[in-house]
Formats: C-alpha cells, sequence, structure tokens
C-alpha cells in the first residue's frame, strides 16, 4: 500500500514535470525573429503580456488610410459610392496637428526643445499634439482639457475615435464624421503605428526585447523598457493669464527666439488671415498691434490669448486653440513679446 502511494506520487509528479518542459518547449518554439525593428509596438507589448487597446485592428487596408490622409490634410475626400463633404469650413486637422515626429528625441516634450525642431523642419508650432504615435497613445484629453470641453472629454479620453468625433466637431468647429470617414482616419492612425524602429532604442536594448520574445527571458523588463520608450499621453496645464504686475513686456527676452514663435505659431494661422480676420505679417504694422494691446486682459493681449485662446460663438465659429504650459513656456512667451516690440519698432 505505502509502495503504491509512492509510485503514485512518483507518477504524479513525472507527469507534472513532463507537463512543464512541454509548455517549456511550446513556448521557445517561437520562430527567430529576423528584424526585430520592423515589428509593431503594440504587437511585442501584448506578446510580453500587455492588454491590446481597444481601438486594436489586426491591420489597415491602404486605400482607406489614404482617405483619411486626405481627410486630416484636406479636409474632404470621396471614397467608392460615398462623396466628401467638407469636415470644417474653418480649419484642416492639419492646422492644429503636426503629423511626424516633433523633436530629436522621442520623449523629450521639453516645449523648447520641441520649438527649436519644428522651426528647423519648417513645421508649424501648434497647439495640439502631433498625430505621430497616436495610434498607441491610451489617453486624451488630459488633465486641464476637461475644464475647456467640460463632460464632452469624458468618453473621449480613454477611446481614440471618440477622441476624433470630439476634435473634428468641437476643436475644428465642424461636424461629426460619417462612419467610413471616421475608419479611414483610423485606418491612417494605423498605419503610421509605432514600430520598434520609431523608437530611440540602444543595440542592446532591442536585443534585449528580441530576447524577451524568442525566449520569453526578462519579459518585464523589456515591457517597461517599451512602455517608457514613446509617449503615451500628452498632458495639459492651463495657467491662465500672466497678471500684469508679473509679465515683462519682453524685457530681457530673446529676440530671435520669439521671432521662430512668431513666424512658426502665429503666422502660421495669422499670416494674410489665414484662418482668422486678423490679418498678422512680419511688418510694423502687426508688431504695433500686438504692442499696444499688451496690457489687460482681453484677448488681443497676448498674455491672455496665448493661455485662453478664444471661443468660437454663433455665427463666428473659427477661434483660436489656447496653449498649454506643456507646449509653449512662460519664457516662450516673454521671448515672443521681445520679438513684438522689436518688430513694433519700440
Ligand atoms: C483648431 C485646432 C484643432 C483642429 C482644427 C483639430 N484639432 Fe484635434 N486637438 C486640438 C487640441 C488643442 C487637442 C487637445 C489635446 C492635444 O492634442 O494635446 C486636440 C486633440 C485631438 C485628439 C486627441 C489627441 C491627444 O493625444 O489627446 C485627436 C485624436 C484629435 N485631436 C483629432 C483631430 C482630427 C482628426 C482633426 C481633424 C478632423 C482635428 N483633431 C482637428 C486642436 C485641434
Ligand atoms: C490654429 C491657428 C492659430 C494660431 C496658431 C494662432 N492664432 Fe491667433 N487666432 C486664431 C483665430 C481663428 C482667432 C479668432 C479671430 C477670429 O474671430 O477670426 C485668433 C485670434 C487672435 C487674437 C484676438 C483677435 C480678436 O479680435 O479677438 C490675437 C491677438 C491673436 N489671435 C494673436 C495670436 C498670436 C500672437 C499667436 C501666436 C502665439 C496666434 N494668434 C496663434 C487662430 C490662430
Amino acid at each position: 500500500m505505502k509502495n503504491l502511494i509512492l509510485y503514485l506520487l512518483v507518477f504524479v509528479f513525472a507527469l507534472v514535470s513532463f507537463g512543464f518542459i512541454f509548455s517549456d518547449g511550446a513556448q521557445r518554439d517561437i520562430a527567430p525573429i529576423d528584424d526585430v525593428r520592423s515589428l509593431s509596438v503594440i504587437e511585442v507589448e501584448h506578446a510580453l503580456g500587455k492588454e491590446l487597446p481597444n481601438h486594436y485592428q489586426k491591420s489597415y487596408d491602404p486605400e482607406l488610410a489614404e482617405v483619411g490622409e486626405q481627410l486630416i490634410k484636406e479636409g474632404k475626400a470621396d471614397y467608392k459610392e460615398y462623396s466628401g463633404k467638407i469636415i470644417s469650413s474653418y480649419f484642416n486637422c492639419t492646422d492644429c496637428h503636426n503629423l511626424v515626429k516633433e523633436t530629436e528625441e522621442f520623449t523629450n516634450l521639453d516645449p523648447q526643445d520641441r520649438l527649436e525642431y519644428l522651426s528647423e523642419n519648417d513645421l508649424p508650432f501648434t497647439a495640439g499634439s502631433t498625430f505621430f504615435g497616436i495610434y498607441n497613445r491610451s489617453r486624451f484629453y488630459n488633465d486641464d482639457y476637461y475644464k475647456k470641453y467640460g463632460d464632452l472629454v469624458n468618453d473621449a479620453q480613454d477611446t481614440l475615435a471618440n477622441a476624433i468625433q470630439l476634435c473634428a466637431e468641437y476643436c475644428a468647429s465642424g461636424r461629426k464624421l460619417e462612419q467610413w470617414e471616421l475608419n479611414a482616419i483610423m485606418h491612417y492612425y494605423k498605419k503610421n503605428e509605432l514600430k520598434i524602429s520609431d523608437l530611440d532604442l540602444k543595440e542592446d536594448e532591442q536585443k534585449l526585447i528580441q530576447l524577451a520574445l524568442e525566449e520569453g527571458v526578462n519579459q518585464k523588463e523589456a515591457l517597461t523598457l517599451l512602455q517608457t520608450s514613446y509617449v503615451d499621453r500628452y498632458h495639459a496645464t492651463f495657467t491662465g493669464t500672466k497678471p500684469e504686475s508679473k509679465r515683462k513686456y519682453g524685457e530681457g527676452g530673446n529676440v530671435e527666439n520669439g521671432e521662430k514663435i512668431y513666424k512658426s505659431a502665429c503666422m502660421y494661422c495669422h499670416e494674410n488671415s489665414r484662418v482668422t480676420y486678423l490679418n498678422l505679417n512680419d511688418d510694423v504694422l502687426s508688431g504695433k498691434y500686438l504692442w499696444n494691446h499688451k496690457e489687460g486682459y482681453d484677448d488681443l493681449s497676448v498674455y491672455q490669448v496665448v493661455r485662453w485662446g478664444t471661443y468660437p460663438i454663433i455665427g463666428r465659429k473659427q477661434y483660436m486653440p489656447l496653449y498649454p504650459k506643456e507646449k509653449m513656456s512662460h519664457d516662450q512667451v516673454e521671448d515672443l513679446m521681445a520679438y513684438i516690440k522689436k518688430l513694433a519698432r519700440k
């Protein structure tokens, strides 16, 4: 009887350890990866134990992705039996969002580094965040954006499709997208989802990820490394208007830097009244206009309009988006004032 129990135990033990070897073997049976750089970040994260985002789709349709790109850049497109209607008569998405990387190093969110990079690459210094990597974000309209959009952000913060709809209707002062238009933009985002090669990973870090996938080692470490190598969400702090007592009116500000802001932010929208009645060029007239209104707390003061933007009203739906602190620093606003002072020949 004793022996029988012993045999049984040995048998069970053997079975269990056999199962172990088996399942371990199965896990190691992953084909070696030729080029870890070409893999989708989301899919690698998933293989390492993270949940897929709720907007995950396996693949994209190239034709639809192209329609999405056209909607983003031009505001309307045709697709199959659908003929496009303009999303907004005031803005295109690209008036407020770039489509590419905004700093040399992806996770560097410093507004001054962003300004320099954008200005060098002839890209606008926008108030909205770039669409680069947006498919990999998990939260939208963060922090203070609820102050601007109220309850509208509730459904948009964790769902990319709703974030798009909120922006099409409210940020762009347009309309809700048709389902095919929304799909098209999602396919464009999917097409441009992050690949391992988009992250600033060193050779040995890529190796770590590869080994985690192929051999199941250091998976947690690899996942953490990935998750800290891109921007999962963009933060936004609304500072309100700087009180008059604290304004330096450009004193000690960097004129050259201010010029970069003026040209890649203000003139991007205001030059020749592109999206607004207010015409701003790099001439003395524009300089004087802004300089003369610098005091006080209304829309015409740069200190106020940068931090509050303006609000769309019935019959006048074009408005200016505000710059949170993360997108324009207080120092940068002073640099801008220093340039405006020079422009106004004061
Ligand atoms: C007038 C400016 C403006 C226009 C036009 C605009 N947006 Fe936005 N959008 C913003 C701002 C500001 C935010 C706030 C969050 C951020 O981008 O940092 C935002 C946020 C978003 C977000 C969430 C991003 C995030 O990381 O929080 C999506 C998605 C989005 N917009 C899509 C679009 C699409 C698609 C269009 C065109 C149909 C568009 N937007 C047009 C200003 C604009
Ligand atoms: C995304 C486009 C955009 C950008 C960028 C932008 N503006 Fe505007 N701005 C507007 C729009 C639209 C209005 C609303 C005016 C209207 O009703 O046509 C406006 C309004 C203003 C007003 C108030 C005008 C009034 O009569 O109330 C000032 C001043 C102003 N902008 C200055 C600036 C400065 C300075 C910058 C650079 C930091 C800048 N804007 C960047 C689009 C923009």
